[in-house]
């Protein structure tokens, strides 16, 4: 690649931080390898692009920017102004929007948005229960969602859906001003248009929150609830594969009245991120979810969601036929979420040991769950990384008998505690670093690969992607 002068300041900077800060890179360096070599089956997670990597490395940070594109607060914002137009203008095209706001520092903060510009102190929401698959911003009592407003939850019925009739029961009956539809860790499709119906029959607003599943949507893999819903939050580190932020849209409902007749709902929302709850954006951030939301465009990325979906439905058999219990009876989008409690193992004591193997998945609570947050009764597995690092569905069942393995191979002594015998943690150690070794992360250089070939591996695969 020729010289330019941004290579020039990367290289710069990581050299300088080599020699002034050996101590700090030594972590960062020690997290790479860490990364290339687990098996990452976290459902909450992905791996960004290097080039999307790099803009959050970028100039962009060294200016603060309160306002919006053509009107700041500060000077210096003619190049600014230019990137975060090109972010909105991309997020617009990725999910058939109207409206976009990427200014959110996270989803939480997206949501938090929506929630804080529509409903005063004590209001009533209604949202998913945290045990359901919901998520803790959407009414848990742990959070200012739960906290500042009059939650009320709906659950799941007798076959682990959603229970569209609790949610219309709940809705006639406490009025809800906003209802949120989103969830966490639940692995069906949701039905946008249902929840719409009930939101219009009791007057409320309607949030879908998709962050888990938001590159299923850009690919026509979910339903997109933009036009069904008043506002879509996502995060943008999940399914588009970007930095850690957050993102609100709106689709037809974009210019429709707010709650005080005076202003349109976008404006609500415009305000609501700035100045309400936030300050100056991160706008190298920015920088990088414009990268992001460029590749979710390509061909390859819908490859790679139809993988995530392949391989999330074959993992929930695999469990399934080595006699777990998986909620709702499989998988429908990229998770898969198994009571390992009727094994006899806490969800803590399954993702240590599997960690102690290098397979990283993460405790989950499931529906009814009597353990708690920090013990819980599951565990939840995701395919985003596992599909970006081109593992398809003949791949799963070899990652469904390792976790099988680890599982069925440990002696819980208590909820948080357990034996195992070392030569078959051994045994599992060195298949996964085998897996490791032939699924690395793309154009991230596996440690045991010199520089100079990782260098030729990615020009080749680059020229390729040019020429494709
Ligand atoms: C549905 C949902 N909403 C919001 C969040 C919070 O995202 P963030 O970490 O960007 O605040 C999560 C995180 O996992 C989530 O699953």
């Amino acid at each position: 690649m020729i010289e330019t002068i941004l290579k020039k300041y990367v290289n710069h900077g990581i050299e300088h931080l080599y020699d002034d800060d050996p101590t700090l890179y030594g972590l960062l360096d020690e997290e790479y390898q860490r990364q290339a070599n687990v098996l990452t089956m976290v459902a909450a997670s992905s791996v960004v692009d290097p080039s999307v990597l790099i803009c959050e490395s970028m100039v962009p940070v060294n200016v603060t920017a309160e306002g919006y594109p053509g009107a700041r607060f500060h000077a210096g914002c003619r190049v600014i102004d230019k990137i975060e137009q090109l972010a909105i203008d991309r997020a617009k095209a990725a999910f058939k929007a109207q409206f976009a706001n990427v200014q959110s520092h996270s989803a939480t903060t997206a949501n938090q948005v929506v929630m804080c510009s529509l409903l005063k102190p004590g209001e009533t929401l209604l949202g998913m229960e945290l045990d359901s698959g919901g998520h803790l911003t959407h009414g848990s009592k742990a959070s200012v969602s739960g906290q500042y407003f009059n939650a009320i939850g709906y659950g799941l019925d007798e076959n682990e859906h959603v229970d569209y009739d609790q949610v219309y029961q709940l809705a006639r009956e406490h009025k809800p001003k906003l209802i949120i539809c989103g969830t966490t860790a639940y692995p069906g499709i949701l039905d946008f248009k249902r929840f719409r119906k009930i939101a219009d029959e009791v007057g409320a607003y309607l949030l879908a929150d998709i962050t888990h599943i938001a590159g299923l949507v850009i690919a026509g893999l979910h339903p997109n609830p933009i036009d069904h819903v008043h506002f879509t939050t996502t995060c943008t580190h999940k399914q588009i594969y970007g930095p850690r932020g957050g993102l609100i849209m709106m689709g037809k409902d974009y210019d429709s009245p707010a709650p005080d007749g005076k202003r349109k709902l976008f404006e609500v929302v415009q305000r609501g991120v700035f100045p309400f709850f936030q300050g100056a954006p991160n706008l190298n951030s920015i920088a990088a979810k414009a990268r992001a939301l460029e590749m979710v465009l390509k061909p390859e990325f819908k490859e790679r969601m139809q993988r995530i979906k392949a391989d999330a439905k074959t993992l929930a058999e695999c469990f399934i036929e080595k006699g777990y219990h998986v909620i709702t009876g499989g998988s429908e989008n990229h998770l898969v979420v198994i009571d390992v409690l009727s094994k006899g193992i806490t969800g803590l004591v399954a993702e240590k040991a599997l960690e102690d193997c290098n397979i990283v998945v993460n405790k989950n609570r499931i529906p009814g769950d009597q353990k708690s947050a920090f013990v819980t009764s599951g565990i939840r597995i995701g395919t985003n990384s596992l599909a970006l690092k081109g593992m398809a569905a003949e791949d799963m069942p070899m990652c469904a008998d390792l976790v099988h393995k680890v599982l069925s191979n440990i002696k819980p002594i208590d909820d948080r505690t357990y034996e195992m015998d070392a030569a078959i943690k051994a045994s599992i150690l060195s298949e996964v670093a085998e897996i490791c070794q032939r699924f690395p992360i793309p154009c991230y250089p596996h440690p045991n690969e010199s520089v100079e070939t990782f260098d030729r591996v990615y020009e080749k695969s680059m020229r390729a992607v040019a020429s494709s």
